[in-house]
């Protein structure tokens, strides 16, 4: 059964000090019964912190990008083997904005989640269409090619989670409606399992794009949204909690 999942991102945002200010106050407000998995994804500056200040606490983190190769001479770049190493557990794989600002395709988010796996790493591959993609009806059609893209080559892993970011939500306080978004995760669901059988039905796929604590209820009520990825509102310990104890309160987290 799958579990539920709560990944913040929060992009190029924090220093130290504001990143242990945000676990001081995030930790007490969470809902201790819930058995929902936290994830923070923090600039990877602060990993090494964050591993010490959520030791026990039942919080994992994640890194927000990485090199393929494991090591070599290339400067600028990090490995899944560093961030790793520093304490993340999890990677996003092409979120939209490295697809848009820094020149990523689907077949380097693929290299960078077969990266991810080989050191120990569970990856989140992000994929969503753009405005115009969804207004010209494209929107199942390019989400089937990318995720085909994004995965080719990957050994199947009931582990492994994909985030679905429809990019014209992100940033922009416009969500998906909940039919649109169990539309689009049900028909991601569909085409994994045609390439990955029965493991499709074991991953959690998340939702992101603009969600907050007053739209997560309603999101998590579709069958096939099993958590959220998380921009803006994950950055204030009391909107990110509030966010993770909606989902303990609307759907008991099954596995
Ligand atoms: P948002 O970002 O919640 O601020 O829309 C989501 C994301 O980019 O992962």
């Amino acid at each position: 059964m799958r579990k539920q999942v709560f990944a913040a991102n929060w992009k190029m945002y924090k220093t130290v000090t504001e990143a242990q200010a945000f676990v001081e106050g995030f930790l007490p407000l969470l809902n201790s019964e819930s058995e929902a998995r936290i994830i923070i994804c923090p600039p990877t500056t602060l990993l090494g912190e964050l591993r010490q200040q959520l030791l026990g606490s039942g919080v994992a983190l994640g890194a927000q990008n990485i090199y393929w190769e494991n090591a070599g001479a290339f400067t600028g770049e990090i490995s899944a083997l560093q961030v790793h190493d520093s304490g993340a557990s999890f990677c996003l794989c092409g979120h939209s904005e490295r697809r848009q600002y820094f020149g990523e395709n689907a077949s380097m988010v693929a290299l960078k989640a077969a990266a991810a796996m080989g050191a120990g790493l569970i990856p989140i591959v992000c994929v969503g269409e753009n405005l115009a993609q969804r207004e010209s009806g494209q929107t199942l059609a390019y989400l089937q090619s990318d995720i085909l893209a994004s995965l080719k080559g990957l050994t199947p892993s009931p582990r492994m989670m994909i985030a679905y970011e429809p990019v014209w939500a992100i940033g922009t306080g416009r969500v998906a409606t909940c039919e649109d978004a169990e539309e689009a995760i049900a028909h991601i669901r569909t085409v994994v399992g045609g390439i990955w059988g029965e493991i499709a039905g074991q991953l959690s796929i998340l939702y992101g794009g603009s969600v907050k604590p007053d739209n997560i209820a309603s999101l998590l009520a579709c069958p096939n949204i099993d958590g959220a990825l998380v921009g803006g509102a994950s950055l204030s310990p009391q909107s990110f909690a509030a966010i993770v104890n909606a989902g303990f309160t609307s759907k008991m987290p099954e596995g």
